[in-house]
């Protein structure tokens, strides 16, 4: 799918075991070390506050978000290929924040490849900073790559 229905409402709504086929689908494109089926299973069944964002019956992105303790940790937050730079991580991720403080976080905590110049743009943009690097926390082509953790007061 690459055009939306100029008109069509966005939807929010839970993650479903149905979704995994085209989640998966969308996660492989988007990402050189995709989550496997298994890791949305298992997020699903532990009731991690699994997402997905659609355009009429079509799934666009979705984001896997775990809290407790008064903080929230983004597990993953995807946009399919075709649908990147027309503002929808930005609104998904507004949605993650919203989702988090009701949730009774006060911290939102993500980790990032430093490679990754578009999100880390996004997770700048919207107050986010640095509070540490991981090292070798990333699978990576012939090694391993750091992740950035990165933090939101909310
Ligand atoms: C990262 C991702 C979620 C962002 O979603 P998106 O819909 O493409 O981004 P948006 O259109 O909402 O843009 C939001 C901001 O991202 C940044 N951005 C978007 N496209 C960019 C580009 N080509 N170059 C640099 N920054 C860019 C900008 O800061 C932009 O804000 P602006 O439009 O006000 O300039 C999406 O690109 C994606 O799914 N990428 C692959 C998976 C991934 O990397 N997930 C995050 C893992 S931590």
């Amino acid at each position: 799918m690459s055009a939306l229905p100029s008109a069509a409402p966005i939807v929010y709504r839970a993650m479903r075991i149905e979704d995994l086929d085209r989640v998966c689908e969308i996660e492989q494109r988007i990402y050189a070390f995709p989550w496997t089926r298994g890791n949305f299973a298992d997020s699903l069944i532990a009731r991690y506050h699994c997402t997905v964002m659609a355009c009429e019956t079509s799934i666009i992105g979705y984001a896997v978000l775990t809290t407790g303790a008064g903080e929230a940790h983004l597990l993953n937050l995807s946009i399919d290929a075709p649908q990147q730079g027309n503002g929808h991580g930005r609104a998904l991720l507004l949605q993650q924040i919203d989702l988090a403080r009701g949730q009774g976080a006060r911290l939102l905590l993500l980790e990032v490849r430093p490679s990754n110049v578009v999100a880390r743009g996004l997770y700048r943009d919207l107050g986010f900073q640095q509070i540490t690097v991981r090292r070798g926390y990333y699978p990576d082509h012939g090694g391993r790559e750091d992740a950035l953790l990165l933090a939101l007061p909310l």
